[in-house]
Protein backbone atom coordinates (compact mmCIF):
# COMPACT_ATOMS: atom_id res chain seq x y z
CA UNK A 1 0.00 0.00 0.00
CA UNK A 2 1.36 3.23 -0.35
CA UNK A 3 1.73 5.64 1.83
CA UNK A 4 0.96 8.72 0.35
CA UNK A 5 -2.26 10.17 -2.71
CA UNK A 6 -1.17 10.02 -6.31
CA UNK A 7 0.00 12.69 -8.34
CA UNK A 8 -1.17 13.50 -11.83
CA UNK A 9 0.49 16.79 -13.23
CA UNK A 10 -0.53 18.20 -16.33
CA UNK A 11 2.66 20.14 -18.77
CA UNK A 12 0.69 21.87 -21.09
CA UNK A 13 4.23 23.43 -22.92
CA UNK A 14 3.91 25.66 -25.40
CA UNK A 15 -0.05 25.57 -25.31
CA UNK A 16 -2.81 27.60 -24.15
CA UNK A 17 -3.85 31.71 -23.82
CA UNK A 18 -4.60 33.43 -21.04
CA UNK A 19 -8.29 33.30 -22.24
CA UNK A 20 -7.86 29.50 -23.24
CA UNK A 21 -6.56 28.41 -19.59
CA UNK A 22 -9.31 29.76 -17.87
CA UNK A 23 -11.75 27.85 -20.67
CA UNK A 24 -10.03 24.41 -19.47
CA UNK A 25 -10.29 25.26 -15.49
CA UNK A 26 -13.91 26.14 -15.78
CA UNK A 27 -14.50 22.83 -17.84
CA UNK A 28 -11.84 20.80 -14.98
CA UNK A 29 -12.60 22.37 -11.94
CA UNK A 30 -16.23 20.66 -11.08
CA UNK A 31 -14.86 17.23 -11.99
CA UNK A 32 -11.66 17.51 -9.95
CA UNK A 33 -13.29 17.56 -6.19
CA UNK A 34 -12.39 14.28 -4.66
CA UNK A 35 -9.08 14.75 -2.69
CA UNK A 36 -7.69 11.45 -3.01
CA UNK A 37 -5.40 13.09 -6.08
CA UNK A 38 -2.82 15.61 -6.21
CA UNK A 39 -3.60 17.74 -9.29
CA UNK A 40 -1.09 20.05 -10.79
CA UNK A 41 -1.28 21.89 -13.71
CA UNK A 42 2.31 23.75 -15.62
CA UNK A 43 1.12 26.46 -17.49
CA UNK A 44 2.98 28.81 -19.44
CA UNK A 45 4.33 32.05 -17.95
CA UNK A 46 2.07 34.39 -19.02
CA UNK A 47 -1.06 32.70 -18.19
CA UNK A 48 0.71 31.72 -14.76
CA UNK A 49 -1.29 34.35 -13.02
CA UNK A 50 -4.82 33.70 -14.09
CA UNK A 51 -4.45 30.05 -13.48
CA UNK A 52 -3.48 30.45 -9.82
CA UNK A 53 -6.95 33.14 -9.52
CA UNK A 54 -9.00 30.34 -11.00
CA UNK A 55 -7.81 27.93 -9.15
CA UNK A 56 -7.98 29.32 -5.97
CA UNK A 57 -10.88 27.73 -4.56
CA UNK A 58 -10.11 23.75 -5.59
CA UNK A 59 -7.04 21.81 -5.12
CA UNK A 60 -5.54 22.59 -8.15
CA UNK A 61 -2.01 23.56 -7.79
CA UNK A 62 -0.50 25.69 -10.61
CA UNK A 63 3.63 25.89 -11.39
CA UNK A 64 5.85 26.58 -14.70
CA UNK A 65 7.69 24.65 -16.68
CA UNK A 66 11.11 26.24 -16.05
CA UNK A 67 13.05 29.10 -15.13
CA UNK A 68 16.14 31.39 -15.12
CA UNK A 69 19.19 29.58 -13.30
CA UNK A 70 20.03 33.31 -12.24
CA UNK A 71 18.49 35.25 -9.73
CA UNK A 72 18.12 38.43 -11.67
CA UNK A 73 20.36 40.63 -14.34
CA UNK A 74 20.79 41.60 -17.93
CA UNK A 75 18.85 38.52 -19.31
CA UNK A 76 16.47 39.65 -21.79
CA UNK A 77 13.66 37.50 -22.19
CA UNK A 78 14.51 34.67 -18.42
CA UNK A 79 12.22 34.30 -16.03
CA UNK A 80 13.68 34.28 -12.40
CA UNK A 81 12.05 32.04 -9.72
CA UNK A 82 10.99 35.22 -7.31
CA UNK A 83 8.72 36.21 -10.39
CA UNK A 84 7.23 32.64 -10.35
CA UNK A 85 6.48 33.09 -6.65
CA UNK A 86 4.85 35.98 -6.93
CA UNK A 87 2.28 35.21 -9.49
CA UNK A 88 0.96 32.09 -6.90
CA UNK A 89 2.43 29.14 -8.49
CA UNK A 90 3.56 26.15 -6.00
CA UNK A 91 6.25 24.43 -8.47
CA UNK A 92 8.26 24.33 -11.11
CA UNK A 93 9.16 21.85 -13.77
CA UNK A 94 13.08 21.72 -14.08
CA UNK A 95 15.44 19.33 -16.66
CA UNK A 96 12.66 18.58 -18.48
CA UNK A 97 14.29 16.51 -21.98
CA UNK A 98 12.57 19.54 -24.19
CA UNK A 99 14.99 22.15 -22.41
CA UNK A 100 18.10 19.58 -22.24
CA UNK A 101 18.29 18.71 -26.07
CA UNK A 102 16.62 21.92 -27.37
CA UNK A 103 17.63 24.83 -25.49
CA UNK A 104 21.24 22.68 -24.37
CA UNK A 105 20.37 22.56 -20.47
CA UNK A 106 22.98 20.55 -18.86
CA UNK A 107 22.72 19.05 -15.46
CA UNK A 108 24.92 21.83 -13.79
CA UNK A 109 22.85 24.11 -15.26
CA UNK A 110 19.44 22.39 -13.59
CA UNK A 111 21.02 21.93 -10.18
CA UNK A 112 21.37 25.90 -9.99
CA UNK A 113 18.13 26.18 -11.04
CA UNK A 114 17.15 23.71 -8.32
CA UNK A 115 18.68 25.83 -5.48
CA UNK A 116 17.27 29.05 -6.45
CA UNK A 117 13.75 27.31 -6.54
CA UNK A 118 14.14 25.73 -3.32
CA UNK A 119 15.70 28.70 -2.05
CA UNK A 120 12.34 31.26 -2.69
CA UNK A 121 10.33 27.59 -1.56
CA UNK A 122 8.91 26.58 -5.32
CA UNK A 123 8.88 22.79 -5.34
CA UNK A 124 9.93 21.52 -8.17
CA UNK A 125 10.11 18.30 -10.28
CA UNK A 126 13.00 16.94 -11.25
CA UNK A 127 12.90 15.27 -14.84
CA UNK A 128 15.38 12.88 -15.73
CA UNK A 129 15.46 10.40 -18.28
CA UNK A 130 17.85 8.43 -21.14
CA UNK A 131 17.84 8.94 -24.80
CA UNK A 132 16.92 5.89 -27.11
CA UNK A 133 20.84 5.90 -28.05
CA UNK A 134 21.87 5.61 -24.30
CA UNK A 135 19.00 2.87 -23.52
CA UNK A 136 20.05 0.60 -26.36
CA UNK A 137 23.77 0.76 -25.31
CA UNK A 138 23.12 -0.33 -22.20
CA UNK A 139 23.88 2.76 -20.23
CA UNK A 140 20.69 4.14 -19.40
CA UNK A 141 20.93 3.58 -15.66
CA UNK A 142 24.30 5.08 -15.22
CA UNK A 143 22.86 8.51 -17.03
CA UNK A 144 19.97 8.82 -15.02
CA UNK A 145 22.19 8.21 -11.81
CA UNK A 146 24.75 10.47 -13.77
CA UNK A 147 22.02 13.00 -13.92
CA UNK A 148 20.22 12.60 -10.62
CA UNK A 149 23.91 12.92 -8.83
CA UNK A 150 25.01 16.47 -10.60
CA UNK A 151 21.16 18.16 -10.41
CA UNK A 152 21.17 16.80 -6.32
CA UNK A 153 24.27 18.47 -5.23
CA UNK A 154 24.22 20.64 -2.56
CA UNK A 155 20.55 19.79 -2.27
CA UNK A 156 20.44 18.70 1.33
CA UNK A 157 17.40 15.60 2.57
CA UNK A 158 15.66 18.57 4.45
CA UNK A 159 14.50 19.20 0.80
CA UNK A 160 13.15 16.32 0.44
CA UNK A 161 9.70 16.53 0.98
CA UNK A 162 9.85 19.44 -1.79
CA UNK A 163 11.45 18.07 -4.49
CA UNK A 164 9.69 15.09 -6.64
CA UNK A 165 11.09 13.40 -9.75
CA UNK A 166 9.91 12.44 -13.20
CA UNK A 167 11.29 9.44 -14.89
CA UNK A 168 10.70 10.71 -18.22
CA UNK A 169 12.59 8.13 -21.42
CA UNK A 170 13.39 11.32 -24.13
CA UNK A 171 12.45 8.19 -26.72
CA UNK A 172 9.38 7.97 -25.22
CA UNK A 173 7.87 11.50 -24.75
CA UNK A 174 5.09 12.42 -27.73
CA UNK A 175 6.02 9.90 -29.76
CA UNK A 176 2.74 7.34 -28.55
CA UNK A 177 5.70 4.29 -28.28
CA UNK A 178 5.66 4.79 -24.13
CA UNK A 179 7.54 3.25 -21.81
CA UNK A 180 6.76 -0.34 -21.16
CA UNK A 181 5.54 -1.24 -17.15
CA UNK A 182 8.21 -3.59 -16.70
CA UNK A 183 10.97 -1.07 -17.60
CA UNK A 184 9.02 1.90 -15.43
CA UNK A 185 9.18 -0.47 -12.47
CA UNK A 186 12.90 -1.14 -12.45
CA UNK A 187 13.76 2.25 -13.72
CA UNK A 188 11.46 3.72 -10.88
CA UNK A 189 12.73 1.17 -7.80
CA UNK A 190 16.86 1.92 -9.08
CA UNK A 191 16.11 5.75 -8.92
CA UNK A 192 14.43 5.48 -5.52
CA UNK A 193 17.63 3.39 -3.98
CA UNK A 194 19.53 5.79 -5.35
CA UNK A 195 18.22 8.81 -4.11
CA UNK A 196 17.08 7.19 -0.59
CA UNK A 197 21.33 6.54 -0.54
CA UNK A 198 21.95 10.07 -1.64
CA UNK A 199 19.69 11.62 1.19
CA UNK A 200 19.74 8.80 4.15
CA UNK A 201 16.46 8.21 3.74
CA UNK A 202 13.56 5.64 3.64
CA UNK A 203 13.10 4.83 -0.10
CA UNK A 204 9.10 5.60 -0.06
CA UNK A 205 10.18 8.74 0.66
CA UNK A 206 11.39 9.70 -2.70
CA UNK A 207 8.57 10.18 -5.31
CA UNK A 208 8.67 9.31 -8.90
CA UNK A 209 6.12 10.43 -11.50
CA UNK A 210 6.18 8.58 -14.47
CA UNK A 211 5.99 10.58 -18.06
CA UNK A 212 5.92 10.20 -21.52
CA UNK A 213 2.69 9.24 -23.80
CA UNK A 214 0.89 8.48 -20.76
CA UNK A 215 -3.07 8.48 -22.04
CA UNK A 216 -6.32 7.75 -20.72
CA UNK A 217 -5.64 3.93 -22.02
CA UNK A 218 -2.39 3.68 -20.33
CA UNK A 219 -2.34 5.09 -16.87
CA UNK A 220 -4.18 2.99 -14.92
CA UNK A 221 -1.26 0.35 -15.79
CA UNK A 222 1.39 2.49 -14.07
CA UNK A 223 -0.03 3.97 -11.30
CA UNK A 224 -0.96 0.35 -9.98
CA UNK A 225 2.86 -0.27 -10.67
CA UNK A 226 4.67 0.32 -6.70
CA UNK A 227 7.15 2.18 -7.54
CA UNK A 228 4.92 5.20 -9.48
CA UNK A 229 3.55 7.89 -6.93
CA UNK A 230 2.32 9.67 -10.35
CA UNK A 231 2.51 10.57 -14.10
CA UNK A 232 3.51 13.96 -15.60
CA UNK A 233 1.18 14.35 -18.59
CA UNK A 234 2.09 16.49 -21.60
CA UNK A 235 -0.12 15.73 -24.90
CA UNK A 236 -3.62 14.01 -22.69
CA UNK A 237 -3.06 17.23 -20.46
CA UNK A 238 -3.97 19.34 -23.22
CA UNK A 239 -7.67 18.26 -22.90
CA UNK A 240 -10.11 18.74 -20.18
CA UNK A 241 -11.75 15.23 -20.67
CA UNK A 242 -8.25 13.27 -21.56
CA UNK A 243 -6.86 14.88 -18.80
CA UNK A 244 -10.02 14.00 -16.56
CA UNK A 245 -10.01 10.32 -17.97
CA UNK A 246 -5.68 9.95 -16.17
CA UNK A 247 -7.06 11.85 -12.82
CA UNK A 248 -10.15 9.24 -12.28
CA UNK A 249 -8.09 6.34 -13.01
CA UNK A 250 -5.59 7.65 -10.28
CA UNK A 251 -8.20 7.83 -7.77
CA UNK A 252 -9.15 4.35 -8.32
CA UNK A 253 -6.18 2.96 -7.77
CA UNK A 254 -5.55 4.22 -4.55
P1 LIG B 1 3.70 13.56 -23.58
O1 LIG B 1 4.73 14.56 -22.87
O2 LIG B 1 2.74 13.09 -22.53
O3 LIG B 1 3.04 14.38 -24.65
O4 LIG B 1 4.52 12.43 -24.14
C1 LIG B 1 5.19 14.30 -21.57
C2 LIG B 1 6.15 15.39 -21.16
O5 LIG B 1 6.90 15.87 -22.01
O6 LIG B 1 6.19 15.79 -19.98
Amino acid sequence: MKTHFPLVVGNWKMHKTVAESKKYFKGLKPLVFRHKVGVWLAAPYTALAACVEECQDSQIQIGAQNMSDLMAGALTGEISSPMIKETGASFVILGHSERRRIFNEDNAMINRKIKLALRDRLKVILCIGETKEERESGHAASVLKGQLDVCLRDVSADMASQVFFAYEPVWAIGTSNPATVEIVEEIHAMCKNHIANYWELPADRCHILYGGSVNGGNAGNYLKLPAVDGLLVGAASLDVQSFIEIIHQAEDVR
